[in-house]
């Protein structure tokens, strides 16, 4: 198996060895698939037997498996999905779009004041979004503590991602070490950050709901759905274990699955708007003469936007979040072709390689947002970006509508109102940035870093006023 940016190894071995390729890891078999037929027609058209998840010892020792994103088929991760669906639905997603729009012209606020904590105004705006949505409470954008305590927690997801990260994962064994040993600590310290991750948003929606001071959101009505009397206190554990152990579980995957790979496409975006600024011309075009100087972009604009709405797809396409997605398990023997797979076989997808095959997009490595257009409007003959990196089958991402949202969103603010270039060095010369994605589970741009300025004066007090209006409104 490739170590770095394995995405890119493997398909180089299916040049030697066809898009199908079978080994063993750590003396379990594993199949990569490279090519889309092939991901489509197994992991979407035998979802019955391959949606398991592998389980690892290192996510028993953080005490991932509450999170239904590791947990494997059955009728425990199915409780959870169908209790977070319910509330990620198309349909469903369109009641957080004002709090999606508070946050986004939060961002943009922040931009014009402080432009290169680019990278920290998104990740503070995806979290303080889900923590309203989700918990509820009001974050404060900038060192805030529920955002920090869970940002930390989601550093033992982050690391029992990666392949071969804790040796347990290898010599299973080694769980049973005595706890003064280094590693033992070093799980003690990231299951300790894990179950503040579980318990700080969650008693602070609570204060706040015990003092009467909580509005609409997502923990709240997931917990009532388990109790069987309208008097029943929905957060005593001991009337409510079920809703208690969901609702931990369902809140903590949301940030864990939908923060990191959110922040990581919006870093994507301004780095591709850098390297390419015909594109950001174009799309400059697009929203002034759609939108006009006197608003923001809303997305009841999505379909007025298509060259918006193709770099959205284009971004999702030029760098996966995750390129090789998350494992899926097989749960039954069975023939996929002409290969036999066992049960407990870990199918990994490379999504890079669909994205990225030469036969379906025309020069895969530049940013061409025009390939998704024809006579002006989406083209269906194209492959849809949207159809393959938030997943497949049964497992397929539950926070794709969302995410959808709030990152065109996002992009087509950011696009109206600011020009995004490369950085300079001390002389005031440009900066080459190579495009390279880290080598990680979920990836983003090496370095993304640029230049953010506002497009006019008019652009600026546009930001302020939008800003402004909406502090005021709440
Ligand atoms: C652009 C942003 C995102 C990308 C690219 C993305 C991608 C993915 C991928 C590839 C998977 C694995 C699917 C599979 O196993 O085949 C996944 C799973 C998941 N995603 Fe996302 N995701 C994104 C945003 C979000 C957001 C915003 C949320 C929550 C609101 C979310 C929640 C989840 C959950 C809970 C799972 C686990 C599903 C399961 O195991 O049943 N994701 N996502």
């Amino acid at each position: 198996m490739p170590m770095v940016r394995p995405w890119e190894g493997l398909r180089e071995l299916c040049h030697k060895y066809g898009d199908i390729l079978g080994m063993t890891i750590m003396g379990s078999p594993v199949v990569v698939l490279n090519s889309a037929n092939d991901i489509s027609q197994y992991l979407d058209g035998h979802s019955a037997t391959t949606s398991s998840r592998p389980r690892s010892a290192s996510q028993e020792l953080l005490d991932l498996t509450g999170l239904f994103a590791f947990m494997p088929y059955g009728p425990e991760w199915r409780l959870h999905r169908r209790t977070m669906w319910q509330y990620f639905t198309p349909t469903a997603v369109t009641k957080y779009i004002p709090a999606i729009q508070t946050s986004s012209r939060i961002t943009l606020h922040k931009l014009l004041e402080a432009p290169d904590r680019f990278e920290e105004h998104f990740q503070d705006s995806v979290g303080a979004t889900l923590m309203k949505v989700v918990y509820g409470l009001d974050a404060k954008y900038e060192n805030d503590e529920s955002l920090m305590t869970i940002d930390k927690g989601l550093e033992s997801g982050r690391e029992s991602l990666v392949p071969g990260r804790f040796l347990v994962d290898v010599i299973p064994i080694l769980r049973f070490l005595p706890p003064f040993f280094p590693s033992q600590k070093r799980f003690s310290r990231l299951r300790e950050q894990t179950a503040r991750m579980y318990d700080m948003p969650y008693s602070l929606h609570k204060a706040a709901a015990m003092r009467g001071d909580m509005g609409d959101c997502i923990l709240s009505d997931m917990l009532s759905q388990f109790t069987s009397k309208p008097d029943d206190n929905i957060y005593d554990p001991t009337v409510n274990p079920v809703g208690d152990r969901v609702a931990r579980g369902v809140t903590a995957v949301t940030f864990a699955a939908g923060s990191d790979t959110t922040c990581a496409v919006l870093k994507t975006f301004v780095l591709a708007m850098s390297l390419n600024p015909d594109v950001l011309k174009r799309a400059h075009a697009e929203t002034d003469a759609v939108v006009g100087p006197t608003r923001l972009p809303d997305l009841e604009d999505r379909d007025a936007l298509p060259y918006v709405y193709a770099m959205y797809l284009e971004t999702l396409r030029w760098m996966q979040v995750v390129p090789l997605g998350l494992a899926h398990n097989t749960t039954e023997d069975e023939q996929f072709g002409d290969y036999f797979v066992p049960a407990g076989t870990m199918i990994l997808a490379n999504i890079w390689a669909c994205m990225h095959d030469p036969n379906t997009y025309h020069e895969p490595a530049s940013f061409a947002p025009e390939r998704f257009l024809r006579d002006g409007k989406l083209d269906p003959e194209v492959r849809n970006p949207n159809d393959f990196v938030f997943g497949f089958g049964r497992r397929i991402c539950p926070g794709r509508h969302y995410a959808e949202s709030d990152i065109f969103l996002t992009m087509a603010h950011i696009i109206h109102v600011f020009d995004i270039r490369p950085p300079v060095d001390e002389d005031g010369r440009e900066v080459a940035i190579e495009p390279r994605m880290v080598n990680g589970f979920v990836s983003w741009p090496e370095d993304c870093r640029c230049r953010i300025t506002p497009r006019t004066p008019h652009a600026a007090t546009l930001i302020v006023d939008e800003f402004a209006q909406r502090l005021n409104q709440g």
